[in-house]
C-alpha cells in the first residue's frame, strides 16, 4: 500500500463486522481506495504471488516484470542461474528502471541517469555523483522469490508466510504433468473491468455454469454436487472416476477429488491458501477442449490421454488446470479497486510445434471462451455491486460454500 495512506483502522473493523454470514460482502468493500489499500498491504504485499514460469527466463540475465497495482517488480535470472526480484524502481530518484514486460539484460541501466546494477542488483556505475556515495548501500531493494515445479512466486513482504507447503503439494501434483518440460504456446491479457474480489468469488463456484458456460459443463461434474445429484448423475460420475482413477497413480495424485462439485477451497480456519486436486472428465472428453479430444501432444510423464484434469491453485492470484495435453494457468493482478489484470498462459510440451503438433484455433478456445464469459459476468457483477441498490444476497450453502469460504478467508487477512 502507499506509505502516505494509513489503513481505514477502526473503520475497518466495523466494514468486517458489518457482512453478515452466509451473505456476500456489502457495497462498500468492492470500491473504496482506502479499502483497497488496506487489501494491498494485508494481502497483496503480505503473500505470496504466482508472477510466471522459469522456462520464460532460462538465461543469465532474462528477466520479467509485473505490475503489483502501484508497485512495479523485477524478476531477473542472476549470474548464478538463480530467480532473483526486486523492487523495479531506481535508488537515485525512484524512476521504474525495467519498462518491458519481458527481455534480456546485460546488467540493469536506469534511462533517467545510467545507474547501472548488476543481475544480482548492486549498484556498480553512477556517474556523476560525488565522492563518498556507498555503492554498497544502494543496491537494489530485494524481494523474496522462490521457484518451485517451474513456477516462480515472489514475495513483497518483509517476512512472507512459509513457502514449503506449497513447495511440497505443487511439486507432487506438477511432476506427472511436467511443467519443467513445458513451453508457452500462448499468452492472452485481459483487463476485467471488476474488482479483484469478484473474480476470485466467481472462480470459486460452479453455480453460474450451466447458465453461463454451456460449453465448459459438458467436459466436467463441476456442476453436480453429489449429495444433491440424482441417481443416473452420480451413477456417471462413478463411471467415470472408474474409468480413469487408476492412471491417476501417482504421488501427486495423493489429492484427488474423486467427486462431483468443486473440491473445497480455501480453508480460512487451517489457513490453506494453496492446494490441488484432479478431477474426472466426462465421457468422450480426454481434455479440456471443445470437442474433448486431444489438442497437443501428451504432456510430462503421461502415458494415457485419459487422466482427468489437474487443478491448482493459490491465493491470491493463481488457478491453472492441466489436461493430458495442455494446462492453462491463470494469473491474476489488481489495478485499483475497479481494474484487475488477468493473464493466461497455455503451455503445451516443450518439444511441441504450433501448425505440425498442435493449432492455436483448436487449443485455445475452450478456455479463451470461459475466461471471456467470466469476466463479462464479473463486470456486470460490478455495475450491480456499485449500485447503491445494491444488498447482498445469501450464498448457497449447497453451491457458493467455496464463495463463503474465500469471503471468510479475505475478511480474516485484513482483520489481522
Ligand atoms: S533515477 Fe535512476 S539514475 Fe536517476
Ligand atoms: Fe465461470
Amino acid at each position: 500500500m502507499s506509505d502516505r495512506e494509513p489503513p481505514p483502522g477502526p473503520e475497518l473493523a466495523a466494514l468486517v463486522d458489518s457482512r453478515r454470514e452466509g451473505h456476500g460482502l456489502p457495497r462498500a468493500f468492492y470500491h473504496g481506495d482506502k479499502l483497497h489499500a488496506a487489501e494491498l498491504q494485508a494481502i497483496w504485499h503480505g503473500g505470496w504471488l504466482f508472477v510466471g514460469f522459469a522456462f520464460e527466463m532460462p538465461n543469465p540475465g532474462d528477466f520479467l516484470t509485473l505490475d503489483v497495482d502501484a508497485t512495479p517488480v523485477l524478476v531477473i535470472r542472476d549470474d548464478d542461474g538463480a530467480v532473483r526480484a526486486f523492487h523495479n524502481v531506481c535508488r537515485h530518484r525512484g524512476t521504474q528502471l525495467c519498462r518491458e514486460p519481458a527481455g534480456q539484460l546485460r546488467a540493469i541501466v536506469c534511462p533517467y541517469h545510467r545507474w547501472t546494477y548488476s543481475r544480482n542488483g548492486a549498484l556498480i556505475a553512477c556517474q556523476g555523483m560525488h565522492d563518498g556515495i556507498e555503492k554498497s548501500q544502494l543496491g537494489l531493494r530485494p524481494l523474496h522469490a522462490e521457484t518451485c515445479s517451474g513456477l516462480i512466486y515472489v514475495s513483497l513482504a518483509a517476512t512472507p508466510p512459509a513457502f514449503d507447503g506449497l513447495r511440497e503439494r505443487f511439486e507432487a501434483a506438477g511432476k506427472p504433468q511436467g511443467f519443467d518440460r513445458a513451453r508457452i504456446a500462448k499468452v492472452i491479457d485481459y483487463d476485467v473491468d471488476a474488482n479483484w474480489k469478484l473474480v476470485w468469488e466467481n472462480n470459486r463456484e460452479c453455480y453460474h455454469c450451466a447458465p453461463c458456460h454451456p460449453q465448459y459443463v459438458k467436459s466436467n461434474f463441476d456442476i453436480y454436487e453429489e449429495e444433491y445429484a440424482s441417481a443416473a448423475v452420480r451413477q456417471k460420475i462413478a463411471a467415470a472416476i472408474a474409468r480413469t482413477q487408476s492412471k491417476w497413480a501417482s504421488p501427486g495424485d495423493a489429492a484427488a477429488h474423486p467427486t462431483g462439485g468443486l473440491a473445497t477451497f480455501p480453508d480460512p480456519e487451517r489457513d490453506l491458501w494453496y492446494t490441488s486436486n484432479r478431477t474426472a472428465l466426462t465421457e468422450g472428453f480426454v481434455t479440456e477442449s471443445v470437442d474433448g479430444k486431444r489438442v497437443a501432444p501428451l504432456m510430462g510423464d503421461y502415458e494415457d490421454a485419459d487422466v482427468g484434469v489437474l487443478r491448482m491453485r493459490s491465493l491470491p492470484n493463481f488457478w491453472l488446470h492441466a489436461s493430458c495435453d495442455h494446462a492453462v494457468a491463470t494469473r491474476m493482478l489488481p489495478a485499483g479497486p475497479r481494474k484487475t489484470r488477468m493473464r493466461s498462459y497455455w503451455l503445451v510440451d516443450q518439444d511441441a510445434r504450433e501448425g505440425e503438433d498442435y493449432q492455436l484455433d483448436r487449443l485455445l478456445p475452450f478456455w479463451h471462451l470461459t475466461n471471456e464469459q467470466d469476466w463479462d459476468i464479473c463486470k456486470w457483477q460490478q455495475k450491480g455491486v456499485d449500485s447503491i441498490g445494491y444488498v447482498p444476497g445469501p450464498l448457497s450453502q449447497r453451491k457458493e460454500y467455496n464463495v463463503d469460504a474465500f469471503i471468510r478467508w479475505y475478511l480474516k487477512q485484513v482483520r489481522a
